[in-house]
């Protein structure tokens, strides 16, 4: 089946966070598409609720099988239905992972700039917020791993956040670089909570490795996050995976996860996440070949018409990272600058000291409204260097 990405389709009004604004606004913040969902999803939810019966739940082998059949065969991955749990989301096992891993006040490692809710869930559960930058090399985010190992040993790091793919940067990060990490994390016994909810949307001519694939030997202090909820556009539905290889490990946040009896969810979210892995196949193929002519399109426009905007490519993601300091001075205003344009980025500040002057654009949308925002962030650039 061929799917129409150019579809345009109103979300006003319809509870969306997204499309929120009463104005004319043209969205391109938060990290969800405006694209209708696989057929095969949707198809799904309708013989649930044609079936009628809505009752309590569980996950059932088929779902296991399609989760295990997915990693296996797209990245290797090799997983026993023990090796998973189900979350709500992975922000929510992000902030369980501080309980599983960590005490009150212990050092959090991450990077910056991240991904805000890393941030917000190491501070707001009492841990040591400890970052390391990541360096701009030629356009494209490298690790500092001499930083890294410093801020270990400088803070006693207990657990180590990461990224992979990269929010808002892109990067995917190389098995050699993974590597190094570990190395690093087993040197100084550091666990790593590796959050890979943008691995299905990694780019052509990039290739994502999950951590656990390189983690023998030190399985019980590594831990990945994904979902189907970002590859698939149904972000609405919720709900997410925690994966771990080490039995005691899988035991210990189960039981977490049982402390306050969150360890399920609920029926559309299973029956989208089997749906999805099954046969969601052919709709993702054609939504990414869509968002890299989207990228293309956004870094042509800005190469001609805002050629001072440094573009960070993404190798994975809708997402690109932007640096705006040659078109302004200070961090609100450059938000103001494009929000009284009608035209929402994300503020590249909230996701770190690194995020100075930078916006992140989201292009997972129809190319009409794609178009029509460039368009707005250019006149409003254009005017403020003016000033
Ligand atoms: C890196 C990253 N992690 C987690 C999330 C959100 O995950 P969830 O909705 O499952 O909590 C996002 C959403 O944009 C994200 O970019």
């Amino acid at each position: 089946m061929l799917y129409n990405f150019d579809e345009v389709i109103d979300r006003r009004d319809t509870g969306s966070v997204k499309w929120h604004y009463s104005d004319e606004t043209i969205p391109l913040w938060v990290a969800d598409m405006d694209f209708k969902a696989a057929a095969p999803i949707l198809q799904s939810i309708e013989q649930v609720t044609q079936h009628g019966i809505l009752g309590y739940i569980k996950p059932t082998e088929a779902l296991y099988d399609a989760i295990i059949d997915w990693h296996g065969s797209r990245y290797n991955l090799q997983l026993d239905k023990d090796n998973i749990l189900f979350s709500p989301g992975v922000v929510p096992s992000l902030a369980l992972m501080m309980h599983v891993f960590t005490e009150v006040g212990d050092a959090v490692l991450i990077n910056d700039p991240i991904y805000a809710p890393f941030m917000s869930k190491v501070e707001q559960n009492g841990r040591t917020l400890v970052t390391s930058a990541l360096k701009d090399v030629e356009g494209q985010y490298r690790l500092d791993l001499a930083d890294i190992e410093a801020k270990i040993t400088q803070h006693d790091v207990k657990l180590y956040l990461l990224c992979n793919p990269h929010n808002p940067g892109g990067r995917v990060w190389t098995a050699e670089e993974l590597e190094a990490i570990l190395t690093l994390c087993k040197k100084y016994n550091v666990a790593i909570v590796s959050d890979e909810i943008h691995q299905d949307l990694t780019l052509s001519g990039h290739t994502f490795t999950p951590l656990l694939t390189l983690a023998t030997g030190y399985e019980h202090k590594v831990v990945s996050l994904t979902s189907m909820t970002k590859t698939f556009n149904i972000a609405g539905i919720k709900g997410s995976m925690i994966f771990a290889k080490d039995e005691g490990l899988i035991k210990k946040i189960s039981q977490q996860q049982h402390l306050n009896d969150e360890y399920e969810l609920n029926l559309f979210a299973y029956t989208a996440m089997r749906s999805a892995y099954e046969q969601g196949g052919a709709w993702l193929t054609q939504a990414l070949e869509y968002i890299e002519a989207n990228i293309d399109l956004t870094v042509r426009f800005l190469e001609e018409y805002l050629p001072d905007v440094r573009i960070m490519r993404p190798e994975a993601s809708y997402l690109i990272w932007l640096d705006c300091s040659a078109y302004a001075k200070d961090d609100q205003m450059l938000y103001d600058t494009l929000r009284d344009a009608k035209v929402e980025l994300n503020a590249g500040i909230k996701y770190g000291q690194e995020g100075h002057l930078k916006m992140r654009i989201n292009v997972a949308c129809p190319k009409a409204l794609l178009t029509e925002g460039l368009n707005r962030i250019y006149q409003a650039l254009e005017n403020s260097s003016k000033h």
